[in-house]
C-alpha cells in the first residue's frame, strides 16, 4: 500500500485511543487468558445488538460462517433452493452450497446494482426455502419489498450485511427485520477487526440459542454436545478491537458519505455513472463504484498515478469456475455481467484528506481529457 499516494485503507486512522484504551485492554486479556468466548465477546455482542436495534447478536469467526451458521440454524439444507444475486462476493453463494442447498441466482438492477426483486420472484420454485439479499457496496436493498415477496412465497429472509454496517432500509437498520442479518468484520470492512470476525443479528430467542450452541461445537455446557456443531467463535481479542471501534462507526460513516458526495459532484459531466445513492435508506459507502466503458484503461491510469483503484467484482458468480455446476452461461445475467466489465472502486475511507480526494478526481478527469 505504501507505494500509492491514495491507498485503499487507513488502519492507523481507525484506532483512536489506541495507546490509552485498546492496548491496555488487549494487554490485560493477553495476560489473563480468557481468549475463547471471554467477557469482551459478550460485551461486544450486546453493544452491537444495541447499535443495530436487534434483539440478539451472536459473534462468529467470519462473515462467511455467519451465513453458513444462520442457514444451518434456520434449517436450510439439502433439497432446498436459496435465491441470491449474481453480482456479489463469492461467500454469499458459497454458504448456500456449504449447507448442502442449491443457490439459484437472479440478476441485479442497472441503477442500484442490487438484487432485482422481480427477477428474484420469477426464480421462486416449490423448492425455494430462502432468499439472501446482499446490501452490496453499502447500499441497502428495499427490505419492505423483500418481506412482501417472502410473505407471498413463505420464504425465510437472510441479509448479507457484510458491506453495509450502519445502513438503514425503511427506517430500520439492515440486519434487524429478517430471520438473520449476517455480518463480516474482516479488515476491509467499515467496522473492521484485526483479522477474521463476524456476527449474526436476529430476533428469535431459540434460533439465537441454537447459533450459540452451533458455533461452540454444538454444546451449551462443556463436554455435553447436543448437536454436531462448528468451531466458529468470535475471538475475545477481536471483540475487544470491535468494541473499541464501534462508538466511532457512525462518525466514520458520515465521513464516508461526505467523501462520496464530493466524488459525485466533482466527477459529474464525465462519461461515467455511479451506483444509485438514493434508496430506502442511507448508503454507507463501503465501496464507491464508478461505471465507465473504459474501465480497464481507467484502472491502469489511476494505479499508474498513485491511486489504488480496484475492481469489485470482475466476475459474476455464475461465470466463476466454482459455480460451473449451476449450469449458467454468459448472457444469463446481463446486468451483473455488464457491471463486472465496467465498474471500478475509487478509494474511499473515512480519514481521506481533501488533497487525496483532489488527487483521485484529478486522475479521473485527466484520463477523460486525454
Ligand atoms: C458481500 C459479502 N458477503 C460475505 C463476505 C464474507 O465475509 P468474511 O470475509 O468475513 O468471511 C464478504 C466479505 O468478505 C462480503 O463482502
Amino acid at each position: 500500500m505504501a507505494e500509492y499516494r491514495v491507498g485503499r485503507y487507513d488502519y492507523p486512522g481507525q484506532l483512536p485511543g489506541l495507546d490509552e484504551e485498546l492496548l491496555p485492554a488487549l494487554r490485560e486479556t493477553l495476560l489473563r487468558g480468557d481468549y475463547v468466548l471471554g467477557a469482551a465477546v459478550d460485551r461486544f455482542e450486546r453493544a452491537f445488538a444495541g447499535y443495530l436495534g436487534a434483539r440478539h447478536a451472536v459473534g462468529v469467526n467470519s462473515g462467511t460462517d455467519a451465513l453458513i451458521l444462520a442457514l444451518h440454524a434456520l434449517g436450510v439444507g439439502p433439497g432446498d433452493e436459496v435465491i441470491t444475486v449474481a453480482n456479489t462476493f463469492h461467500a454469499s453463494a458459497q454458504a448456500v452450497v456449504r449447507v448442502g442447498a442449491t443457490p439459484v441466482l437472479a440478476d441485479c438492477r442497472p441503477d442500484n446494482y442490487l438484487l432485482d426483486l422481480e427477477q428474484a420472484e420469477a426464480a421462486v420454485t416449490p423448492r425455494t426455502r430462502a432468499i439472501i439479499v446482499v446490501h452490496l457496496f453499502g447500499q441497502s436493498v428495499d427490505m419492505t419489498e423483500v418481506h412482501r415477496l417472502a410473505r407471498r412465497h413463505d420464504l425465510l429472509v437472510l441479509e448479507d450485511c457484510a458491506q453495509a454496517v450502519g445502513a438503514y432500509s425503511g427506517g430500520a437498520r439492515v440486519g434487524t427485520t429478517s430471520d438473520a442479518g449476517c455480518w463480516s468484520f474482516a479488515p476491509s470492512k467499515n467496522l473492521a477487526a484485526a483479522g477474521d470476525a463476524g456476527a449474526i443479528s436476529l430476533g428469535d430467542d431459540q434460533i439465537a440459542a441454537a447459533l450459540r450452541r452451533l458455533r461452540h461445537f454444538g454444546q451449551d455446557k462443556q463436554n455435553e454436545h447436543q448437536v454436531v456443531g462448528f468451531n466458529s467463535r468470535l475471538d475475545t481479542v477481536q471483540a475487544l478491537v470491535l468494541g473499541h471501534k464501534l462508538p466511532h462507526l457512525d462518525a466514520w460513516t458520515r465521513q464516508r458519505v461526505a467523501i462520496a458526495a464530493g466524488y459525485r459532484e466533482r466527477l459529474a459531466g464525465l462519461p461515467v455513472s455511479f451506483q444509485d445513492g438514493a434508496g430506502p435508506g442511507e448508503h454507507v459507502y463501503h465501496l464507491f463504484q464508478l461505471r465507465t466503458e473504459r474501465r480497464d484503461e481507467l484502472v491502469s491510469h489511476l494505479r499508474g498515478s498513485g491511486v489504488d483503484a480496484v475492481v469489485r467484482y470482475p466476475h459474476p458468480i455464475h461465470l466463476q469456475e466454482a459455480f460451473a455446476s449451476l449450469g449458467r452461461r454468459r448472457g444469463d445475467f446481463p446486468v451483473a455481467e455488464d457491471l463486472a466489465g465496467t465498474t471500478l472502486c475509487l478509494p474511499l475511507y473515512p480519514s481521506m484528506t481533501a488533497d487525496q480526494v483532489d488527487l483521485v478526481c484529478a486522475g479521473v478527469r485527466e484520463f477523460f481529457s486525454s
